[in-house]
């Protein structure tokens, strides 16, 4: 055996040691509290309701003030120890003491990995739990619509399959902790601009109006929520803005119609901060809750509506069965924690964190395999970029991006202050002092005088420079375009005129133009570190050097032009979703349009193969491969009429093979054609599956399409309709058909 061939043995032996290392294997166990059935639950609800007086029961449905950002008023009486409501959707937020910031939504999604999005959410809910908070404020799945929008980090990127995926293992992971999931925000809550306008006091004010077609609203933005529906989740918040002309929270179409109605919703709705902006025609709309509460709409103001005969006491008993239904389902009436938003139960789950971190990285760029680095070879290092360390006001400021720093999560009530947050620049000097590497760093991103400089240190000739960059926003205001913070491009395109291993981190909340220095040959690895929460600087230096194969795929279309996406936050009072099902990758299919980076992309340190597709009906007992993809949605708490749309229609099986050196996952995406009668784009994601392999190792993958996965939602007969004719099945590696690695097709 020549020695080059033994070092290479060596090299990929101690990468697979390290890299399988930081995959612990206890978090394979799933602890559940799970107690009750919906039936059972409700039962108790309404045997409870049943002892209320009416001035009790009205006094439930609104907030009052409290140790939480949403409070119930408790009811001993009847043994009912009130309802504590706190944000957010990435750990438990509103400034507490001792919280993890999770990886936020946007990075988890971009992990394709079911397994650690239901890890997070139990790591989630852990702390909720052990706090005693009752009900999450997440998760949050307004889909990126518009690539400005301020809070799509707190979702679940642009494609209403994968936003599902993430909302269904995150209620399921959440729920199975004891806590009630909310999923928010209910519904087309898709921009900042405008939520609230018309008066200075927001509860007096207006929201924007989202406008659109029942086949848009029913295939792309009610997707995740159905789906966090058929996963059982307890509370859904209804949102600022207006739907076709109607205020969320009062719009009998969303909420009795579609949520309650055709989702057989058995929850509660809960009002966003401030979105309540009538009493009556809400509850009467199908509001059951109004937060923060104390503006006279719902609460005791129904005692008398319910006197004056304009609204029914069945109404008041059907909004408390809803309330407390979800607090029965999962047994908070026995022995859960009593209230301390303050109490230590961070636990171990900066593991967890860590992993999803790391998983949720995206490589975009890997000239001549660049990366991952070499402690052995590559003893140089320049590190340059604000976001590379810590910012300058510390983690409270880590929510308000112009104080530069590493970027956790994003801004706004969606934003956890974290415990703790470890910097890539703290991670890789210590790096440098255990492999002896030499680290010549600048965080000052306004001196590029001294960036300029700095290119003359002895020794450095051959150095590689990492550059980070990063891009901030925040709830409450769209951003105003599309580019780094801080001249982040420019220091990019400065370091890399100087530097022939320039390699780009680009920690940002979601779409970015990157257009201004991609194509330079001396930028030669980049890679997308999105919003990987307070284990940040652990995870990457373990994807640049190497001991995890980085294996995300990103969650959104990233343009060359910021026109190209088609959509954007609407500057008036209207925002019309004139593109219909053509959104992202849709979009650009339709008007072929040829990205940056397509949905779905993203590299890995090794190679895989594909082979044996086979596509069969999936007829009772037959799968084979069934999963705990299957299992988990078996559930108790999942609401069985809801969850029949996802009885498996076709199993879609094929091999793939890790045939490089080094361990790594790809995921393979399926990517559905429809007949021509469904009026479907081109095609749209029905499938993935993020699969682990060793080298040589190969496995069978089995995707499964459910009967909803291959309908259309048919705006004539107001259902979820199969097509006839014939059905493609794509298996790629993205949303590029040149990444299309399998095809077949069947017939209905
Ligand atoms: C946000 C919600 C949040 C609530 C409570 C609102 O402004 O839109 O997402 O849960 O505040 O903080």
């Amino acid at each position: 055996m020549g020695r080059n061939r033994l070092f290479l043995i060596i090299v990929a032996a101690c990468f697979s040691a390290t890299f399988s290392a930081i995959i612990d294997s206890k978090l394979n166990e799933y602890p559940k509290v799970q107690r009750r059935t919906w039936d059972q639950a409700i039962a108790m609800a309404k045997s409870t309701v049943a002892q209320l007086t009416l001035e009790e029961k009205c006094n439930m449905t609104a907030g009052i003030g409290g140790p939480c950002v949403g409070n119930v008023l408790p009811v001993s009486r009847v043994n009912f120890s009130g309802l504590c409501f706190q944000d957010s959707p990435s750990g438990v937020g509103d400034g507490v003491l001792h919280s993890t910031a999770f990886a936020a939504g946007i990075h988890i999604a971009a992990t394709w990995d079911r397994d650690l999005f239901y890890k997070r959410g139990v790591g989630i809910g852990k702390e909720f739990q052990g706090k005693g908070v009752h009900f999450a404020l997440g998760p949050m799945m307004n889909i990126d619509r518009n690539a400005r929008h301020g809070r799509n980090w707190e979702g679940f990127g642009s494609d209403p399959y994968l936003s599902g995926e993430n909302a269904f293992y995150y209620v399921q992971g959440v729920q199975d902790q004891g806590v009630v999931a909310t999923a928010k925000h209910y519904i087309c809550n898709e921009q900042e601009t405008h939520r609230f306008y018309g008066a200075s006091d927001p509860s007096n004010s207006k929201g924007y109006s989202a406008n659109l077609d029942d086949k848009t609203i029913h295939e792309i933005y009610l997707w995740p929520f159905a789906s966090s529906v058929a996963a059982g989740a307890g509370s859904v918040m209804c949102s600022y803005n207006q739907v076709n002309g109607t205020q969320a929270c009062q719009n009998d179409k969303t909420l009795n119609g579609i949520l309650k109605g055709e989702l057989e919703f058995p929850g509660n709705v809960m009002s966003d901060w401030g979105a309540t902006k009538t009493g009556l025609e809400s509850a009467l709309a199908g509001l059951d809750v109004n937060m923060p509460g104390g503006d006279g709409f719902l609460g005791f103001s129904l005692v008398q509506a319910v006197k004056d005969g304009t609204i029914t006491e069945a109404r008041i008993n059907d909004m408390i069965t809803r309330i407390l239904a979800p607090y029965y389902l999962l047994g908070q009436d026995q022995g859960y924690p009593s209230l301390d938003l303050d109490r230590d139960v961070i636990g171990d789950n900066y593991k967890i964190n860590r992993q999803v971190g790391a998983a949720g990285f995206v490589l975009l760029k890997n000239t001549n395999n660049a990366l991952p680095l070499n402690v052995t070879t590559d003893n140089y290092y320049y590190i340059y970029g604000a976001a590379a360390g810590q910012s300058d006001e510390g983690f409270e400021s880590g929510g308000s991006g112009e104080h530069g720093g590493a970027l956790y999560q994003g801004g706004g009530s969606g934003f956890v202050e974290p415990t703790y947050g470890i910097d890539p620049l703290s991670v890789l000097v210590a790096k440098g002092r255990d492999s002896h590497l030499q680290i010549r760093y600048i965080t000052n991103q306004n001196d590029f005088g001294a960036v300029t400089n700095s290119f003359n240190a002895r020794g450095f000739s051959s150095a590689k420079c990492l550059v980070f960059i990063s891009a901030f926003s925040s709830e409450g205001s769209d951003r105003s375009d599309l580019n780094a913070l801080n001249k982040g491009d420019q220091l990019v395109q400065l370091v890399a005129s100087h530097c022939t291993k320039t390699i780009v981190i680009v920690n940002s909340v979601s779409q970015l133009n990157i257009e201004a220095w991609i194509d330079l040959p001396n930028v030669v690895g980049v890679i997308w570190s999105g919003m990987p929460g307070a284990e940040y600087g652990k995870a990457i230096v373990d994807v640049l050097f190497g001991d995890y194969n980085p294996g995300g795929k990103l969650v959104f279309t990233l343009a060359r032009n910021n026109s190209d996406y088609g959509t954007d936050i609407s500057p008036t009072y209207d925002s019309n979703y004139t593109e219909g099902v053509f959104l992202d990758y849709r979009h650009f299919d339709k008007y072929n349009i040829v990205p940056r980076y397509h949905f779905g992309y993203g590299l890995s340190y090794t190679t895989f193969s594909f082979s044996q597709l086979d596509i069969s009906k999936a007829g009772k007992g037959k799968l084979s491969a069934s999963s705990q993809y299957r299992q988990r949605r078996m559930r108790s708490y999942t609401s069985l009429a809801a969850s029949k749309a996802y009885e498996p229609a076709y199993e879609i099986t094929f091999t793939l093979t890790n045939t490089g050196k080094v361990d790594g996952s790809e995921v393979p995406q399926l990517y559905l054609g429809f007949p021509a009668e469904a009026e479907e784009p081109p095609k749209v994601l029905r499938g993935f599956e993020r699969v682990y392999l060793a080298p040589n190792e190969s496995k069978q993958v089995s995707l499964v399409l459910t009967q909803k996965d291959i309908s259309y939602w048919n705006v004539v007969n107001q259902k979820w309709t199969i097509a006839s004719g014939n059905y493609t099945v794509w298996i790629s590696t993205s949303a590029d058909n040149a990444d299309v690695k399998l095809q077949s097709s069947f017939h209905i």
